[in-house]
């Protein structure tokens, strides 16, 4: 079907006005146009499918307490694992932070007091304990998007890699997805410029193959995907590492126990059978208050954004869908007399996959508790709860000068 025509099929006849465009403007927005996953923007018409779950229960993990005891044997074996070229960790940095409200990538935020600390530093302080207790470099990816790409190689360029060795270094930029308003017309940002953003943080696997990078390191088996926003993040942790490997299972989640029963954080669990990761807004009372043997939530383990995937496994499941969450925001657009509107509330939706789905398609995973205080400072908004403020305390508290 002709361009023109898929358009109109998709009541999208809007976009066709190029008056005023450039020959070579023309081909880029028809060329992007081309690219559209219709199937991904029709699902604004019935975007709450997704939520039917299944039979959710309780997954079993690992306590604070069991790692304790066994943690030198699965430091022995994830340390093995490291040295032999097997780890590598995928740092997510495609977002855009619009709750930190800084345009910069959010890892060049500087979180310190009386010395610059920018994220991305304190990132690869963590990921050097590793190496020095290692001996060997993990291998270190790094997604941005369309968006942050250019200033972020240029920024870790600039600070020579924060004294990382730049060989174990590769950057490589997520998709774009388009968005639409709440008709389900796509919005541009421009004349001839689709509204697009960063496709969710989902997408990281297919970048990542699509770049070929993986490749450039043969021994991987193991990918520690991590945010960018916790700064007291352990990456590419032995113990974690050694712990998942022995386990036989094919991915870990780091996790937090929850505070309360009612905290508003997504908790590991099993969907019929699978593991799968469960919002709080969907845990019914009775499970949110549940109680194990062990006399702990049934439903305790919250997620941190600390996955430990197994490659093969990820190159099996490659080519199936990950869900697409249709999620409104704002979406600054032009309308039909080419005025730049940025707009005060809502206007549309945006099409966005997340890692969190990645687990469910992995088949297995073991849930790895962590101390909240020792690995869990998310830095989201300015002020208050997962703050640059809130962060700063933890970071002093585990010793960080800043
Ligand atoms: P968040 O969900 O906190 O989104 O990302 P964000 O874009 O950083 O911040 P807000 O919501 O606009 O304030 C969690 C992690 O996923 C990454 C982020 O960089 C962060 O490490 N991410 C998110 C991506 O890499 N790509 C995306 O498209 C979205």
């Amino acid at each position: 079907m002709k361009l023109e025509e898929t358009l109109k099929a998709h009541g999208q006849e809007h976009l066709l006005d190029t008056a005023g465009l450039g020959e070579e403007e023309k081909r880029a927005y028809f060329d992007r146009l081309a690219a559209i996953d219709w199937d991904v923007v029709e699902l604004w018409k019935n975007p709450e499918d997704l939520s039917g779950k299944g039979n959710i229960t309780p997954i079993e993990g690992l306590s604070v307490r069991e790692i304790e005891k066994k943690k030198e044997h699965f430091r022995t074996i994830g340390a093995k694992a490291i040295r032999e070229g097997k780890v590598g960790a995928v740092l997510l940095a495609g977002g855009q932070g619009t709750r930190l409200g800084s345009s910069s990538p959010k890892g060049m935020y500087d979180i310190g007091i009386t010395r610059p600390l920018c994220i991305f530093e304190q990132l690869i302080s963590n990921l050097f304990d590793v190496v020095h207790a290692c001996g060997a470099f993990v291998p270190l990816f790094i997604m941005t998007s369309e968006k942050n790409d250019a200033e972020t190689r240029a920024f870790f360029e600039e600070k020579k890699y924060f004294g990382y060795d730049k060989s174990y270094v590769r950057f490589f930029v997520q998709d774009m997805a388009p968005s639409v308003d709440f008709e389900g017309k796509l919005l541009l940002e421009e004349k001839g410029r689709l509204a697009l953003s960063p496709n969710g943080n989902g997408g990281w696997y297919s970048s990542l193959r699509r770049a070929g990078i993986e490749k450039e390191f043969p021994a991987l088996e193991w990918i520690n995907v991590f945010a960018v926003d916790n700064v007291l993040q352990r990456i590419a942790d032995p113990v974690f590492v050694g712990a998942t490997i022995e386990s036989g299972k094919l991915c870990g989640a780091k996790v937090v126990r929850k505070a309360e029963p009612r905290e508003k954080v997504g908790v590991l669990c099993l969907e019929d059978g699978m593991p799968s990761v469960i919002e709080y807004y969907e845990l019914t009372d009775e499970m949110a208050n549940a109680r194990g043997a062990d006399g702990y939530l049934a439903y305790s383990f919250g997620v941190i954004l600390n996955y430990l995937f197994n490659l093969k496994r990820l190159r099996e499941i490659a080519e199936e869908r990950i869900p697409v969450h249709v999620v409104k925001k704002k979406i600054p657009y032009i309308n039909e007399k080419g005025e730049h509107i940025a707009p005060e509330k809502e206007n549309g939706y945006k099409f966005e996959t997340l890692v969190v789905d990645m687990v469910r398609l992995m088949g297995s995973c073991l849930p790895f508790e962590v101390v909240r205080e020792h690995e869990f400072a998310p830095i989201k908004n300015k002020t208050g709860v997962d703050s640059v403020e809130s962060a700063r305390a933890l970071l002093e508290k585990n010793g960080v000068k800043l």
